[in-house]
This record gives C-alpha cells, sequence and structure tokens, in this order.
C-alpha cells in the first residue's frame, strides 16, 4: 500500500489536485485495460471535482460510473447523491446512460436494495470476492466517518458481501463495506475545512479506533490512499506527517 498526504492550499487547489490525479487514473486504467470504474462519494466536497470533470474530454463510453455510498431517499430528491452527482456532472456529457450505476433506493427496504446493488457489483465485475475499482472518491465527516460508515455502527464490522446498509442518526443508507473500499486500486479522501481538524488530528495523530473514526478503517490491501487536504482541514497536523506541501510535490 502506498500513501499519499497532501495539504493544499485552499479548496480550488485541493480540486485541481484531485483533478489531476483522477485524470491520471483514468488514463491509466482504460490503457491498462480499455475500461475505468469510478465510485463517487456524496456530500458538498466533491461537487466541484464533478463539475471540472463536466468540463474534461474523456472517452465517456469507457467510464463506469458508481456510487459508494447514498442517503435512503429518492433519485429526485434533494439529498440524493445521485442527483448530485448528475446535475453537476454526469447529464452535462454524452455518457450513456448504461455506464451509470445508481445504488437502488425505491423498494423502501433498505437490506433488499442494498442486496440489489451488491448483485449489480457482482454481475459487472464477475465473480471475484473483492471487485477492485480503479478509482474510490470518499469524504469524511467532522466526526470521522467515511462513505456512510458512521462511528459505532455495525456497518463497521460487515466483512461478508459489499455493501451494507449504513446507519446515520437513525436514518439508513446504503454503503460500501470496509473491504470493498480497500480492495480498491485508487481511493482518493477529499477533505476540507476547519471542522475537519480535530477528526484528521485522531485519525493521524492518536491511537483511536476505526470504530470511533471510520475513516481510520481505509487502508487499500495493495492500492493507492491519497489524502487530499486543504490548509483549513490540516492546520494542525504536524508537518513531517504531509508527506508532500503543495509547492514541493513532483507530479505522479
Ligand atoms: C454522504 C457522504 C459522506 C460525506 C461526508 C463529508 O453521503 O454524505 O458520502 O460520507 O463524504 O459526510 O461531507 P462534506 O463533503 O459535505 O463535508
Amino acid at each position: 500500500m502506498t500513501k499519499y498526504l497532501e495539504i493544499l492550499d485552499d479548496k480550488p487547489e485541493l480540486i485541481k489536485r484531485a483533478l489531476r490525479i483522477v485524470m491520471g487514473r483514468i488514463e491509466e486504467a482504460i490503457a491498462r485495460r480499455g475500461v475505468c470504474t469510478i465510485a463517487l462519494a456524496g456530500g458538498s466536497t466533491p461537487k466541484p471535482l464533478y463539475e471540472k470533470l463536466a468540463e474534461q474530454s474523456l472517452p465517456w463510453a469507457q467510464l463506469n460510473i458508481f456510487w459508494g455510498d447514498e442517503r435512503y431517499v429518492p433519485a429526485d430528491h434533494p439529498d440524493s447523491n445521485q442527483r448530485m452527482a448528475r446535475l453537476a456532472w454526469l447529464d452535462q456529457v454524452p455518457i450513456p446512460e448504461g455506464n451509470i450505476h445508481p445504488m437502488p433506493t425505491a423498494a423502501a427496504d433498505p437490506q433488499q436494495d442494498a442486496a440489489a446493488y451488491d448483485a449489480t457489483l457482482r454481475n459487472f465485475f464477475g465473480d471475484r470476492p473483492w471487485p477492485s475499482f480503479d478509482i474510490v472518491l470518499l469524504g469524511m465527516g467532522d466526526d470521522g466517518h467515511t462513505a456512510s460508515l458512521f462511528p459505532q455502527t455495525a456497518a463497521l464490522t460487515v466483512g461478508d458481501r459489499l455493501i451494507t446498509v449504513g446507519e446515520k442518526q437513525g436514518e439508513p443508507r446504503l454503503t460500501f463495506t470496509v473491504p470493498l473500499i480497500n480492495a480498491a486500486q485508487n481511493i482518493l479522501f477529499l477533505v476540507a475545512g476547519e471542522n475537519k481538524q480535530e477528526a484528521l488530528q485522531k485519525i493521524f495523530h492518536s491511537d483511536a479506533d476505526g470504530f470511533a473514526y471510520p475513516s481510520k478503517l481505509i487502508n487499500p490491501d495493495h492500492g493507492v490512499l491519497w489524502w487530499l487536504l486543504d490548509a483549513a482541514a490540516g492546520d494542525r497536523l504536524a508537518p513531517d506527517q504531509a508527506i508532500y506541501q503543495t509547492k514541493s510535490r513532483p507530479e505522479p
């Protein structure tokens, strides 16, 4: 596993950096296998990245888009991660609808929809224990949660399936399990804002466990992990922690 921690001057710089890394990984995956699989994050931080991706010229027919987690709301609901990514990116580009694989939320039974998406992934990736996404995008909440893997919840211990039901204050969510995320080739955390400092301190500087700070459970089996932070988020991290600061980082 290779791990990069980068602190960028501000959120626009973070998004520019994320765009360069994502574009590079897409190119690599398509050169290697002719297709690229990307799992999207929800929340507010990745939205400007999706807007930037909509401005790129990419081999859209060779991209397959999935979601790492979803709020259990209809696809046209303002809180829907699918809706956010479609408005910011996917509806703006000629990507075939068949290449877009949203998490289902219409069964009125989160367990049933989780099982359905699990089957969708197994059909797409074929029969292998843990499908390996080319890119998994993640955010982090100020409580240290990622995807819909919240502190002290049962979803954190699920190791026998790809998709499980997460829970935020009693509200169900669909989410990738920890082993599925860790099977990815490239995992990118995009974390911005002062309110994230406390959790980052715990994740990078304490022996707090992953049950308390689920983002700590994200360590790819073989892939590359990028923590991209803006200065507001990374301010309290010891300088030596940051493998690279914006100014000195060579291009991958
Ligand atoms: C979601 C996300 C969640 C998000 C964090 C950070 O559906 O909400 O997948 O894990 O990434 O809550 O959210 P912000 O980017 O808005 O801070």
